[in-house]
């Protein structure tokens, strides 16, 4: 991983705004092939989910900012606050920007938030197999793998 202590101040995290909903869905449309729901998303389409995600109140989704530009984003979502579970996922991190250690820097602070705002103690996720800097960043991060699903989906859990 590349990135410093200096990089990380430049960054930031924010809820998601009506004003993201367009980068949102130009980072999800061009990395649909690593997503178990591959779907291409229409404006009407985001839209559609970003009224019904304002009701929820088990989603939270993210943007990473550097220095004020939207670089990444990633979410929060199946918060079950009885069982202190969540899900995380939704990780892009736009391609100029890739590889400098800013994917770990959100999942870090998605972890944060879901220990202190939720109290969550446990996370989980599901990535495609063949999806290899993604299996390594969540290694990494501590994420380990509790299964197949249908031979290409890997389960990954995390104690926090
Ligand atoms: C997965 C993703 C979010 C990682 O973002 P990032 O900012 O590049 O992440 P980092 O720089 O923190 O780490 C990248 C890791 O991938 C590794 N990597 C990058 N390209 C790679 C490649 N072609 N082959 C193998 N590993 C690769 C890096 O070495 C690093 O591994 P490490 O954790 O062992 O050091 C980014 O690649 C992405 O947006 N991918 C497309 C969308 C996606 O796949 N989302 C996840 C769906 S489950």
């Amino acid at each position: 991983m590349t990135n410093t202590a200096i990089d990380f101040k430049h960054l930031s995290v924010r809820l998601l705004e009506n004003k993201d909903l367009e980068f949102i869905r130009r980072l999800r449309n061009e990395n649909r092939q690593h997503f178990l729901d591959s779907n291409y998303i229409s404006k009407q389409d985001q839209q559609r989910w970003y009224k019904s995600y304002l009701l929820r109140t088990d989603d939270q989704m993210f943007v990473l900012e550097e220095n004020g530009v939207s670089v990444g984003c990633g979410a929060l979502y199946n918060i079950d606050i009885d069982k202190k579970k969540a899900e995380v996922g939704r990780f892009v991190i736009d391609v100029s920007h890739r590889g400098k250690g800013y994917g770990g820097i959100l999942i870090r602070l998605i972890e944060e938030m879901a220990l202190s705002k939720f109290e969550i103690k446990e996370l989980y996720l599901e990535a495609l197999a063949a999806n290899i800097p993604a299996i390594s960043l969540y290694k990494r991060m501590g994420y380990k793998k509790v299964g197949r699903q249908s031979g290409s989906v890997f389960k990954m859990v995390k104690k926090i």
